[in-house]
């Protein structure tokens, strides 16, 4: 759990998932060049730091000021560590052109920090009222208000279908619609009640909110960006590591590892050898210990994959 003050009443709270089994699979070369793309309150960071020596070095990336604050706050000066504000989908214009090529590992952590979901006016969370925003940084001006009041049926539909896996998208898609204009996360949260009953109607409110963060923050385009362009500036031997949270992104990064590419095709050589530039290093998904997800629940969904470059395409 990192706590942080930046001044009275700044807190920052977000315990690391699979801290040790990501970080010994990512750092292979104490010496090398890493980039954390998703620093967030500096956990896995601070672990990475740990792990290299003197001439090692650390990108650390977020989209949110408050999560680069608390991460710098976290691991004080070192001067092997520099942040950049940035999206990871536009990782090879964030990192700097003579490090290309020489990066030797990527963590991706994805998805939102307990932080980002505790604090009520980012209007993740749908156990507190808040304003329907959801942008994980201010570099996007998409916020869940637009896409609640704004969106046609059909692509809020596709919204809450696609990225919510949400069955009953369509009549949730017209009860939203009914009932515009919705300003906040428990208005939102009592029209989807008011159209899904039973025991799983908590699995439905959160499915949408799901959703509707994906799109607000345009999550897979992004990942499947972040990916293409990792795998560019890696060093052959560099790793990957991912910690997804939903199968959405579990399916584009295991089908990434597999073959280099989104359609998770291997492609074949003249001859029919396979061409992948890209090793999965995981047989299966890698999932927390029993006692990690008693002692954080946020850690029950995680599913960690591992890849490792092996020739340039
Ligand atoms: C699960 S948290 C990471 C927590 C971090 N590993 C730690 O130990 O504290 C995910 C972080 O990634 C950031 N993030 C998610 N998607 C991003 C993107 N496309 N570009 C930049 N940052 C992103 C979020 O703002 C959040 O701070």
């Amino acid at each position: 759990m990192i706590r942080m003050t930046s001044h009275e009443t700044t807190y920052y709270s977000h315990t690391p998932v699979l801290l040790y089994e990501s970080t010994t699979q990512l750092v292979t070369n104490p010496a090398g060049i890493y980039i954390d793309a998703t620093l967030g309150g500096g956990g896995h960071a601070a672990e990475i730091l740990s792990r290299l020596n003197k001439n090692g070095r650390l990108i650390g990336i977020d989209q949110d000021d408050e999560a680069l604050a608390a991460a710098r706050s976290n691991i004080g000066t070192d001067p092997r560590f520099s942040t950049i504000k940035g999206n990871f989908g536009y990782l090879s214009r964030l990192v700097p052109p003579e490090l290309h090529g020489k990066i030797s590992g990527i963590l991706l952590d994805l998805g939102v920090s307990t932080h980002q979901i505790k604090e009520s006016e980012r209007g993740f969370s749908f156990q507190k009222d808040g304003p329907l925003d959801m942008r994980m940084g201010n570099l996007r001006g998409l916020t869940a208000y637009q896409i609640v009041n704004n969106y046609s049926y059909e692509d809020l539909r596709d919204v809450i279908f696609h990225y919510g896996e949400e069955k009953l998208s369509r009549q949730i898609a017209d009860a939203i619609i009914n009932e515009r204009p919705i300003e906040t996360t428990m208005q939102l949260r009592k029209v989807i009640e008011s159209v899904v009953h039973g025991p799983h109607q908590i699995k439905s409110v959160a499915r949408v909110f799901q959703g509707i963060r994906i799109a607000v923050n345009g999550e897979l385009d992004m990942l499947r960006a972040v990916l293409e362009q990792g795998l560019k500036i890696m060093e052959i031997g560099g790793r990957f590591v991912a910690i997804s949270y939903h199968s959405l992104e579990d399916r584009i990064v295991k089908r990434f590892f597999k073959a280099g590419n989104h359609t998770g095709q291997v492609k074949k050589d003249f001859y029919g050898h396979e061409i992948s530039p890209i090793r999965s290093l995981s047989s299966g998904i890698i999932r927390p210990s029993e006692d990690e997800i008693e002692k954080n629940s946020a850690a029950r969904s995680a599913k960690m994959r591992v890849a490792e470059k092996i020739k340039e395409m």
